[in-house]
C-alpha cells in the first residue's frame, strides 16, 4: 500500500512516499480503506520534531484520524462491521496510508449524508471542543472568548457556544475575512491574536473586555495577557499549544487577581471516556450530516500531496483542515 511516511523530522520535505506492507488487523482491531485523512496540528507538531519525547523514530506514518470502508476485522471483532464506512481515530499515527488499523472502540458509522472529508474534520475536534466548553462551567448566557479559532477545534467552538446560547462568542484570528468567516458560523466579535479590537474589522469594536470562559488553543507567551481578560469567577482552559508553552511563571498572574476567582484548567480529550466520546461524536455527525453544524474544509488534495498540505500549515494558511485523500478526491 501507500504510504507517507517522515524520514527525518523537521522540514514538511522530511514526508516521503512510500510502499508499506498492507497491515494486517489485530484482536479487536479493524482494517479501513482509508477514502480520507485528516492533517492535523498534531501531526504538523510530530513531523517538526516539537514532540520527540514521544519516542517517533524516521519511518512513522503520521495522521490519527481517517474515514473509509472496513475491509478486516481482526480477532474478537463482530464481523458485521465489514463493508460498513467508518470514522477512525487510528491513535498516534499510521493515518496517512491507503489503509489503516483502529481499535474497534475508536470506529464509528458515518451516517447517511456525511461525506468522509466531513467526518475527519469534525470527528476529533467536534468532541474537543464540546468537553472543553463542558470543562470550563460553561453556562447559558456566559461570553466566551475563543482564541486562535481559526482552526477546526475553534470553527467547532464557535458554533457549540453560539447554539448553546452565549451572550457573546468572541474570536481572535490573524485576518478580517478569517473574521468575516467565523461571524459566519456564530462569532459576535472579532479580535485579533493579541484580542485586541479593531485591527482585524469593525466587527471587534463593542466587544467585551472580559469573558466568563476562555477557550485557549494557542497558549504561549501571550497566555497571561489572555488570563487577564477573565470577568470574575471566569475560567480560562487551555486546549492546545500552537505558540508553544506559556511562561513558567504564568500562575503569578492568577495569583495577582486572586479577589477576583479566577480559574485556569487544561483539557485533554484522553480524559473522557471513550464511550463519552462516541456519543457526543454521534449527535455531531448526525447535526453535521442535517447541516445544522458546519465544518470547514481547506483543502482536498492527494495522499501524495502530505508535504504540501504541511507547508501551507506551517505558513499559516490553513483555516479549517486539510484532508488528504488516497484517491486523489
Ligand atoms: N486538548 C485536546 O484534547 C486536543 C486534541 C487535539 C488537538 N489538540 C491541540 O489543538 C491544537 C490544534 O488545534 P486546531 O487544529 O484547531 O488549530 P490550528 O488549525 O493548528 O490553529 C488554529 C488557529 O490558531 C491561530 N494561530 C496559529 N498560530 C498562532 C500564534 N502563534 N498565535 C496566535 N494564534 C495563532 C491561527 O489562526 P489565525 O492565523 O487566523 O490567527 C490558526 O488557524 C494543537 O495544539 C493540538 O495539540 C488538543
Amino acid at each position: 500500500m501507500q504510504a507517507v511516511t517522515i524520514q527525518t523530522f523537521g522540514d514538511p520535505a522530511g514526508l516521503a512516499v512510500v510502499d508499506l506492507p498492507a497491515p494486517v488487523p489485530a484482536a479487536g482491531q479493524v482494517l479501513i480503506a482509508v477514502e480520507a485523512i485528516g492533517v492535523s496540528g498534531a501531526d504538523a507538531m510530530i513531523r517538526r520534531g516539537t514532540l520527540d519525547g514521544y519516542g517517533f523514530r524516521p519511518g512513522h506514518v503520521p495522521g490519527s484520524e481517517v474515514a473509509g470502508v472496513v475491509t478486516a476485522v481482526g480477532d474478537g471483532v463482530d464481523g458485521s462491521w465489514l463493508g460498513r464506512r467508518v470514522w477512525a481515530f487510528t491513535g498516534l499515527g499510521g493515518g496517512y496510508a491507503e489503509l489503516a488499523l483502529a481499535p474497534v472502540e475508536e470506529i464509528l458509522p458515518l451516517p447517511g449524508g456525511l461525506s468522509a472529508a466531513t467526518a475527519v474534520t469534525l470527528g476529533s475536534s467536534g468532541v474537543v471542543a464540546h468537553f472543553a466548553l463542558a470543562h470550563a462551567h460553561f453556562a447559558a448566557g456566559e461570553s466566551v472568548l475563543v482564541r486562535g479559532a481559526a482552526g477546526s477545534i475553534g470553527i467547532t467552538a464557535v458554533q457549540v457556544a453560539a447554539s448553546a446560547g452565549a451572550g457573546a462568542v468572541a474570536v481572535t484570528t490573524a485576518s478580517a475575512r478569517r473574521g468575516e468567516r467565523l461571524r459566519e458560523l456564530g462569532a459576535t466579535h472579532v479580535l485579533d491574536r493579541a484580542g485586541r479590537a479593531g485591527s482585524v474589522g469593525p466587527a471587534g469594536a463593542d466587544a467585551p473586555d472580559h469573558y466568563d470562559v476562555v477557550l485557549d488553543i494557542v497558549a504561549g507567551p501571550d497566555l497571561p495577557a489572555f488570563l487577564t481578560r477573565l470577568a470574575r469567577n471566569g475560567r480560562l482552559v487551555a486546549v492546545g499549544a500552537i505558540a508553544g508553552p506559556p511562561p513558567v511563571d504564568f500562575g503569578m498572574t492568577l495569583f495577582a487577581a486572586f479577589q477576583r476567582s479566577w480559574s485556569f484548567a487544561t483539557f485533554s480529550a484522553d480524559t473522557v471516556p471513550v464511550t463519552d466520546r462516541q456519543a457526543v461524536r454521534t449527535e455531531q455527525f448526525a447535526a453535521a450530516a442535517r447541516g445544522e453544524l458546519r465544518t470547514v474544509v481547506h483543502a482536498l488534495l492527494p495522499l501524495a500531496q502530505a508535504a504540501s498540505a504541511h507547508r501551507s500549515m506551517d505558513a499559516g494558511e490553513v483555516f479549517g483542515r486539510i484532508v488528504l485523500t488516497p484517491t486523489g478526491g
